[in-house]
């Protein structure tokens, strides 16, 4: 039983031929050769990107495949630092970048590293303890310094979805610009680039039913176009001399490479398979199971949940731990009755600091989870508690 599906979603078989068809039947490189093969592959690699761009409300110009949602932030970041002086992407001391406490690595390690290259200050949101962004301060935190502000649209531990729109007017009113790690969002219910109103959003294939190696990087096309790539060679060119080159048309300036062809192939399948699931039926689904799992939780005593503990502004991951036992025995136990978990600190040291706990056991769900998978779990818990003589 598999309740791990914020760190990887199950594929559907759709995806998994979709891949293997790709090679079997379409393999040559995109964009390149003159043969009929390699324009069959490119048909099948920009039909992909029309579904994703789609599937987003985005144009296909703006729609860029990346490796990973790790890429795609890692992308954005080093863009603000590889510019000219005179550049509105241009970073420097003074300037500030805010994220929060409830990031993941991913969207807090690249903002870091940004922030060192360039003397910029890292800011944050901080997160209260029912798990949700602290807004206080947001207009000071937010302020005529920010220049990037960088949130999560989706707690991989807690589940918690923060306020982006608010957040997004604040960053707007001060010129900052806006990215959306929206990897934990865009498998589980609808998005839409125009109605988010952020300037860059990122996310994964693989956690959307998708092939691993293949991610997204959306921009609005006037920022695409004003940025420099970050990745240099084959296929991102128009022209190139001994000493120069220019750079090709939206979205190959920023695609580097014999693309992962295949994987986006696979993508483009799973995303077909969201939309007949319908991305609001696979969201009230998982509001179900969630409110489900909550209420059992909330029945067993010596379990604490860790984040919020309604349906309020959250999404389908529920972290909690079990008093006396540490969230890794947890899994362990949990694992030997078939239940799949995550445990740990889920790529967030800093929340879990914050929250004071070493770790937690997430059970995240999907299209595919079930009321008996969460009544299973439920049942589990007590099994562990006596397992480890911890039962009240
Ligand atoms: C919220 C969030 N952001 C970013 C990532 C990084 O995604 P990937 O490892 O696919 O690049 C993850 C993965 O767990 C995530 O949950």
């Amino acid at each position: 039983m598999y309740l791990d599906s914020g760190a990887t979603s199950q594929k559907p078989i759709q995806v998994i031929e979709a891949e293997s068809d790709f090679y079997k039947n379409s393999n040559a490189a995109v964009h390149r050769g003159a043969h009929l093969l390699a324009e069959e592959a490119s048909i099948a690699y920009e039909g992909a990107r029309i579904k994703v761009a789609d599937f987003i409300g985005a144009d296909v110009e703006e729609t860029i495949f990346t490796k990973s949602a790790t890429e795609s932030i890692n992308a954005i970041a080093y863009s603000f630092s590889n510019v000219a002086k005179n550049s509105r992407f241009f970073l420097k001391a003074g300037d500030e970048i805010v994220v929060s406490e409830m990031e993941h690595h991913a969207n807090l390690i690249p903002w870091q590293q940004l922030a060192k290259r360039t003397g910029a200050k890292l800011r944050w949101f901080s997160v209260t303890s029912d798990g949700r962004l602290d807004l206080q301060d947001i207009d000071s935190l937010i302020n005529k310094n920010t220049k990037v502000v960088a949130i999560t649209h989706q707690s991989n531990v807690l589940g918690t979805i923060p306020p982006i729109q608010l957040i997004v007017e604040r960053a707007k009113s001060v010129g900052a610009f806006t990215v959306l790690d929206a990897c934990q969002s865009a498998p589980h219910f609808k998005i839409n680039v125009a109605d988010l109103d952020v300037d860059f959003l990122a996310f994964s294939g693989h956690k959307m039913l998708g092939p691993t190696g293949i991610g997204v990087l959306w921009g609005r096309q006037e920022l695409l176009l004003e940025m420099e790539p970050f990745l240099f060679g084959g296929s991102m060119i128009d022209s190139v001399e001994m000493e120069s080159a220019t750079w090709a048309a939206l979205p190959r300036k920023f695609e580097a490479g014999v693309p992962n062809m295949a994987q986006a192939v696979g993508l483009g399948v799973a995303v077909d398979y969201l939309n007949n699931v319908g991305m609001e039926n696979i969201h009230q689904h998982e509001l179900k199971l969630t409110q489900q799992l909550l209420n059992g939780l909330s029945h067993i005593q010596g379990v604490k949940v860790i984040g919020p503990t309604d349906l309020i502004d959250r999404g389908g991951v529920v972290s909690f731990v079990i008093d006396g036992v540490h969230p890794h025995d947890v899994g362990q136990v949990l694992d030997q009755y078939g239940i799949a978990v995550r445990t740990g600190h889920h790529c967030a040291w800093p929340l879990m600091r914050k929250l004071n706990q070493v770790g937690t056991t997430r059970a995240s769900l999907h299209l595919y989870n079930t009321e008996s998978d969460v009544e299973k779990l439920l049942a589990t818990i007590p099994s562990v508690q006596s397992y480890f003589k911890v039962n009240k």
